[in-house]
């Protein structure tokens, strides 16, 4: 069960650069107990902290992420996009990432994006990682979009739980979650039904909003019993009823 209501989407991502590891300080250091990141692909098979599949955004760069390698990583600023203050920020590895999160003593949500990879290259070195690295299995939930990601975590290593990731939840979530035992859904808040909720409730699942950036979009999902939500702006929740 999470033990907390407010995740931190990609760091505190409204203050500092999404998916770098100012973000994920920055996020700790303003109270934040969860946080929520993205895990890609680079051509060479190292997993970075990234969302897009493309460095165009978010970076000084062009091009598709699988253009690049660890090495050539290292060149791209990925916070002066965002602000002169963080100018050569750099784009992390999720081992990086992982070590980060677990020193400041966070919950971690990693979600997985596979793009044109398969699972195995994707998950596999992050789940190897997480094997030796990650002590704490209440604080990890591993989530994707891709049923082919979770497919691989539940049969390789299934004592880290799972979350399967909606836009709209499908009719045939239940049997999709239950293929995956998964312990969560995590979907867009905006096509969220209250009879969903307690469906999912009483199928004994966790439920959890993204992306929330203003208090009063969910005040009715909370009554219907969901459990946490992903936002950009942590700082906005802190005089709700809620611990972050
Ligand atoms: O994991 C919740 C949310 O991050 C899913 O959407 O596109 O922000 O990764 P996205
Ligand atoms: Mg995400």
């Amino acid at each position: 069960m999470i033990t907390c209501k407010i995740i931190a989407h990609r760091g505190l991502s409204s203050l500092a650069p999404e998916n770098t590891l100012a973000a994920i300080s920055l996020a700790a250091k303003n109270g934040a107990k969860w946080v929520e990141i993205d895990a890609v692909a680079c051509g060479d098979g190292t997993i970075v902290m990234w969302h897009d599949n493309s460095v165009d955004r978010c970076s000084d760069s062009s091009g598709p992420i699988s253009n690049f390698n660890a090495q050539s990583i290292k060149s791209l600023d990925c916070g002066s996009w965002f602000s002169k203050e963080y100018a050569n920020e750099k784009m992390a590895t999720i081992e990086q990432a992982i070590l980060l999160i677990q020193e400041l003593g966070m919950g971690l949500n990693l979600e997985f994006k596979l793009y044109q990879c398969t699972a195995k290259e994707v998950v596999a070195p992050v789940l190897d990682f997480l094997n030796t690295h990650w002590k704490d299995t209440d604080k990890l939930i591993i989530s994707s979009f891709d049923q082919a990601a979770l497919d691989y975590c539940h049969q390789n290593s299934p004592h880290f739980k799972r979350g399967m990731l909606y836009d709209k939840i499908p009719d045939n979530w239940l049997q999709q979650m239950q293929s995956i035992e998964a312990v969560s859904c995590h979907c867009h808040y905006l096509h969220l039904q209250q009879a969903q909720v307690v469906a999912l409730k009483k199928a004994g699942y966790e439920v959890y909003c993204y992306t929330v950036n203003q208090p009063e979009l969910v005040t009715e999902h909370w009554n219907w019993g969901i459990d946490a939500i992903f936002t950009d702006y942590p700082q906005r929740f802190e005089k709700q009823p809620l611990h972050i």
